[in-house]
């Protein structure tokens, strides 16, 4: 295995992995991952949702399933990097507090700290809506619009200290048409994201991936 990266134990349905899921927005892929636990014997189990956004429309998702879920804001202050880190000690003391095994980034937008990288490495992925390492960074969709690529898609994996870096678990791609806006492409490459992280979720948390 890569040196640094512990991956999760193995999974069961009697045991599963304690997954917490991390968000900033909508939380379709919240929704997906949800929905995917619920339908079949599974070995992975969302006991914990936290949003760094109040208005965080995914939050009603953790709701309806009665899932436990927390808001934690950036707290106020002057120095960015102060503020980071407080934020990222509350997190992380809500994700040890509910046992979680492996944190499940699903739209979370923002960049987490070496800090608490170090501290989940292995047990932190992310799923990235462009075929790493093309188009990192915030704006994927406006990115491959702009480049004018044929194929797009998405990417599932391990972070690592780097921005949309750490080793790939899983990728799809994604035709790019003549017409698409940034929203029509975003939602096709999101119908495909709700079929792969939980597949990819489902192979990491039963020993089923390698590094
Ligand atoms: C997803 O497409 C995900 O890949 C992307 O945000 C969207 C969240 O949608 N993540 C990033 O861009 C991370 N840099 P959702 O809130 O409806 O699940």
């Amino acid at each position: 295995m890569d040196a640094g990266f512990a991956l999760p134990r193995d999974g069961t349905e009697e045991d599963p992995v304690r997954l917490g899921v991390m968000i900033s927005g909508g939380g379709s892929g919240l929704a997906a991952l949800l929905r995917h636990q619920l339908k079949q014997p599974c070995c992975h189990q969302t006991v914990l949702v936290i949003s760094n956004r109040s208005d965080a429309g995914g939050l009603r998702h953790a709701k309806e399933n009665l899932v436990q879920h927390s808001v934690v804001p950036i707290p106020p202050g002057q120095d960015p990097e102060a503020r980071r880190l407080q934020h990222e000690r509350e997190v992380h003391q809500l994700l040890v507090a509910s046992n979680v095994e492996l944190v499940v980034l699903s739209g979370y937008m923002r960049i987490l700290s070496p800090w608490f990288v170090e501290r989940w490495k292995g047990r932190l992925v992310n799923i990235h809506p462009s075929l790493l390492p093309s188009f990192p960074g915030a704006h994927a969709h406006r990115d491959v619009l702009a480049a004018g690529v044929e194929i797009t898609g998405c990417t599932v994996h391990l972070v690592d200290e780097g921005v949309d870096t750490g080793p790939i678990l899983a990728q799809q791609s994604v035709e790019v048409t003549s017409d698409d806006t940034e929203d029509t492409l975003q939602e096709r490459v999101k119908q495909v994201e709700h079929e792969l992280y939980p597949k990819t979720l489902d192979l990491l948390c039963s020993g089923r991936i390698t590094l």
